[in-house]
């Protein structure tokens, strides 16, 4: 595990987005585990400012993200596949055919399932995982008690979660409370992990997921047993760390 300590929000983005571009530059063709949420919309940001300067090419990368809510059509503002074409897609020239999240529009969750684990096959895996963490140790939206050995699977949001997610939404009833999400086993299955955090919320959980037991009662403490993981915390979220 490497541990890379950042100023500030912007220097962890800068820092994380580094990464990500020498994994593109490295292979180009690659594919990317992306993730939603505040965490790394600053990576995007900076991603397309390189890709505006001509520094980085994204046509031939494949995304495969991790999460989409249940019964949140492409189209709904709220929807993670919405999230990723305003913040990050409609911006760069990755191929629209080469862009993966699950299908919340489809109740048949098996289904949904099924054929987001033969993606990730067909793609031969994925080389770099981005991951955000929930204040309760979620990756993805893989929550407390998870079992570590699934796939791409249903599940039903913890309330600290909706409660979190809740400032994206009119009101609290709007959440949706089940998600589709990569599943642990996938994720450990990424040839590279980078890991970010920020800000206080973070710093008890990110101590405890990188040093305290590794358990799925904190679902990213599994990370730790990771070959090749890399964590940017800015100095708010890594207050902790020994
Ligand atoms: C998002 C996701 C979630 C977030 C986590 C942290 O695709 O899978 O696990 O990474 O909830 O969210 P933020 O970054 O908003 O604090």
């Amino acid at each position: 595990m490497k541990i890379i300590r950042a100023n500030s929000y912007q220097d962890m983005s800068r820092k994380a987005a580094n990464l990500i571009s020498a994994q593109v530059i490295m292979k180009p063709n690659c594919v990317l585990g992306l993730a939603t949420g505040s965490s790394p919309e600053g990576i995007y940001k900076q991603l397309i400012d390189w890709y505006n300067k001509d520094d980085i090419d994204f046509s031939q990368v494949t995304s495969i993200n991790l999460d989409e809510y249940v019964g949140l059509s492409h189209d709904h503002e709220q929807s993670y596949w919405h999230f990723m074409q305003k913040h990050f897609f409609e911006h760069i020239n990755i191929r629209q055919d080469h862009i993966f999240v699950p299908d919340g529009s489809n109740p048949d969750a098996e289904e949904v399932c099924r054929n987001y684990d033969q993606i990730i096959q067909r793609f031969g895996g994925i080389d770099l995982q981005l991951l955000g963490i929930g204040v309760d140790g979620h990756i993805g939206f893989n929550e407390p008690g998870a079992a570590f050995e699934l796939g791409t699977h249903k599940v039903r949001l913890q309330e600290s979660t909706i409660q979190a997610n809740k400032r994206f939404f009119e009101s609290e009833d709007e959440v949706p409370k089940e998600a589709y999400t990569m599943g642990i086993k996938t994720i450990m299955q990424a040839h590279k992990v980078l890991l970010i955090a920020s800000g206080s919320a973070k710093a008890t959980i990110i101590r405890d997921a990188l040093y305290g037991p590794v358990t799925p009662q904190v679902p990213a403490s599994i990370l730790q047993m990771h070959p090749d993981l890399t964590v940017v915390v800015d100095r708010e979220a890594g207050a902790l760390l020994p």
